[in-house]
């Protein structure tokens, strides 16, 4: 939907869930830009409409934070019906859909999602949680929203670099599924950091359309949702390493699949100009292609030691998901030796 969103949703909308009283969660950040008119298009529906503005950033995705959360609930006499909005980008979705979740053992909420992360990729599928020191959204729950509003116009406003790290997650999805998508991004890449809204639309659609397609055969990661995760092992991992916040999700996952293309490359999987091609579509995006050092007297070490903590290891064994062939993904596990190979060769 584009423009102007949050009032015409909220009028179209029928399947929005009855309730006496509202809460949204949003940051002080996106509160300011855009509080006032989605509780102006919520009044038109609901009679009591409260706010949570909850700290700004990756660093306070944790237990103190959701606290928050619940504190305002149960401060409000907030009931089973209460519905959560959850306004802003993927930290305030995913914990507003883990207190959702949580709360009363479960309450209905919706994603209004804000950065172009959250619209093409964490606000659908139904996952949310929190990050532990030892280990990126270790904690969570597969809950999935009763709706999610998406407003182009909202993005007008992002920073350079967050819509940046968003386009990381719209470019995983050409080496995994499409690519025909990927080459559409090689054309468009200058419209897209230019913000044209029809680029962004296609991008937004197009993503959501691929995520849906696997989600929907898959929505508890048994296999095929862990495609998604393509870059995400070792992006984790720099997060975790770095201290959240310090790299922005999607820079880490740019990184990433630089790291992930050339494992699958050592592995035998892809060539050495799909690798290259890759690495130039995500340096074209504005993120970084070089993987930060989280430990100089043993980097390799430190990043085998944190992606041990991946949710998608098994008995320690970490499992990567490689690109096997251009547009097909698969979940296998590396010997160290390629893997340490890998990371000194990628900063
Ligand atoms: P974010 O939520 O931290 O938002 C980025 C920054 O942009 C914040 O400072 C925010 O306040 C600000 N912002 C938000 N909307 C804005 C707007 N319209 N204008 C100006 N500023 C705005 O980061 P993100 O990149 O949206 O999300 C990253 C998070 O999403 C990570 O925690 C990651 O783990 C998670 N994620 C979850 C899934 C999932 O499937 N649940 C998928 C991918 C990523
Ligand atoms: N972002 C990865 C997933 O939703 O599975």
């Amino acid at each position: 939907m584009i423009g102007g969103a949050f009032a015409r949703a909220f009028e179209d909308y029928g399947e929005l869930p009855h309730a006496s009283q509202v809460v949204v969660v949003t940051n002080h950040v996106v509160a300011q830009l855009y509080v006032v008119q989605l509780v102006a298009a919520l009044k038109a529906r609901y009679q009591v409409v409260h706010i949570v503005k909850l700290p700004d950033g990756e660093e306070h995705k944790n237990w103190q934070t959701l606290n928050l959360i619940f504190d305002a609930l149960l401060k409000h006499g907030c009931d089973r019906k209460t519905v959560l909005f959850a306004l802003g980008g993927g930290v305030i979705g995913d914990m507003t859909g883990f207190a959702a979740a949580c709360y009363m053992r479960g309450v209905p909420f919706v994603q209004v999602p804000t950065t172009l992360l959250a619209q093409v990729d964490s606000s659908v599928g139904g996952k949310t949680g929190i990050n532990h020191p030892l280990g990126k959204n270790m904690i969570g729950a597969f809950y999935q929203p009763r709706l999610v509003v998406c407003d182009l116009a909202t993005l007008d406003t992002l920073p350079e670099r967050e819509l940046s790290a968003g386009l990381a997650e719209v470019i995983k999805y050409g080496p995994i599924a499409d690519m025909e998508f990927m080459a559409w991004q090689e054309a468009s890449m200058d419209a897209l950091r230019a913000r044209d809204r029809t680029a962004l639309a296609h991008a937004v659609r197009r993503s959501c359309e691929i995520k849906a397609w696997v989600v929907g055969q898959d929505e508890r990661e048994s296999g095929l949702r862990a495609i998604l995760n393509f870059g995400h092992t070792f992006g984790h991992a720099i997060e975790a390493g770095m201290g959240y916040g310090v790299w922005l999700h999607g820079e880490a996952v740019g990184a990433g699949m630089v790291m992930a293309a050339e494992l699958s490359l050592r592995m035998g999987l892809v060539d050495e100009k799909f690798v290259l091609r890759l690495r130039n579509l995500i340096q074209r995006a504005g993120l970084p292609v070089k993987a930060p050092v989280l430990d100089p007297s043993d980097n390799a070490g430190r990043y085998l030691e944190l992606m041990r903590v991946d949710k998608k290891a098994e008995s320690g064994e970490i499992r990567f998901v490689l690109i096997d062939g251009p547009g097909k993904a698969v979940l296998r596990s590396a010997p160290d030796a390629l893997v340490r190979e890998v990371i000194d060769a990628c900063w």
